[in-house]
């Protein structure tokens, strides 16, 4: 329920590791120029339905937030459009163009709690990197508040903090990624620097950790997968120190492997979907994904993008 498929070239070399494990995704729009008119859904949509041929492919494509989304533009497209992405300004990837003034957002708040269109959000702040997820938990909390029929979706969680916020108000929900889930700090820079390990929100200690796996192994009903893989080229990721893990092609073996070491395997498929259907009331085709026990290693790269993982050997496999 969060992926990045990019555009051009790398969205039609992404997308079908996408497309093989899921039947649909939340897939996000910033994009260059973002994903900020019904015009630009509508072809957005098409070209990642393209993209992932032969598979069938449901794209939900949140539209990027920004203060010209009135009513007029919203109510006509409601039927096909999914939900809003709020990214606060220069937070991460192809921000740029979001928020700067959360105080003016609330009017587009207002219409999309009316025509009941979800919030997804990035939630940290411009503070400091550790604290800026912790920073922004009074945010959500004002706009919960202000806002008590909105379904708001905390993207990607890091911390203790917002694991604890979750139940606080009714209209809350949450995404966890894998990478979150796995590791911590230490593993983008505990040894040698690992940029493939780098991403908005950092990967923070074990005790945040051990607060998100509490979460999904109690198969908290208010939790989804959302992955946030983010390709980026190994060039960028080594020179420019783009943010971003590449997950893709290793999340459902991850997974998996999770959970049975866990002890949870029967909680998987709620975690990957069934809550996510319920949450977001979207009911994609039926498509049914067999995993088996069966080595394989991950490759060291798919084209131009290094892989979390790479070189490991994982322990499930998608079959077929
Ligand atoms: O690490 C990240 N990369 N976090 C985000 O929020 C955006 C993403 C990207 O688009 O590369
Ligand atoms: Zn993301």
């Amino acid at each position: 329920m969060h992926v990045h498929l990019r555009q051009d070239d790398m969205l039609r070399n992404v997308t079908p590791f996408t497309a093989r494990q899921f039947v649909g995704a939340v897939c996000m729009p910033n994009t260059l120029p973002p994903v900020d008119s019904v015009e630009r859904y509508d072809r957005y949509c098409a070209e990642i339905r393209a993209a992932a041929e032969p598979y069938a492919f449901e794209p939900y494509v949140p539209l990027f937030f920004h203060e010209g989304l009135t009513r007029e533009v919203l109510a006509p497209a409601r039927e096909r459009l999914f939900g809003v992405k709020l990214y606060p300004a220069g937070v991460t990837t192809n921000s740029e163009a979001g928020v700067s003034e959360l105080a003016k957002i609330e009017p587009v708040l207002d219409v999309m709690q009316d025509l009941d269109l979800p919030l997804l959000v990035h939630g940290e702040t411009n503070g400091y990197s550790h604290d800026r997820e912790r920073e922004f938990v009074g945010v959500y909390d004002h706009i919960a508040k202000t806002f008590p029929k909105l379904r708001i979706t905390m993207e990607h969680i890091s911390t203790v903090e917002a694991a604890a916020f979750l139940d606080r108000h009714e209209n809350v929900f949450a995404t966890v990624t894998l990478h979150h889930l796995l590791y911590t700090m230490d593993d983008l820079l505990g040894g040698m620097w690992n940029p493939f390990m780098f991403c908005k929100p950092i990967i923070k200690s074990p005790k945040d950790r051990a607060a998100l796996r509490d979460l999904v192994l109690s198969g908290h009903p208010k939790v989804m997968f959302g992955s946030d893989s983010a390709p980026h080229t190994e060039v960028a990721k080594r020179t420019e120190g783009a943010a971003g893990c590449f997950t893709a092609p290793v999340l459902l073996p991850c997974l998996a492997q999770f959970f049975e070491e866990h002890d949870a395997l029967d909680r998987l498929q709620a975690f990957v979907s069934d809550h996510a259907q319920r949450i977001y009331r979207v009911t994609p085709p039926k498509r049914e994904v067999l995993l088996e026990e069966a080595t394989w290693t991950v490759p060291p790269r798919y084209g131009s993008i290094v892989p979390v993982n790479a070189g490991q050997v994982l322990r499930w496999r998608v079959a077929g």
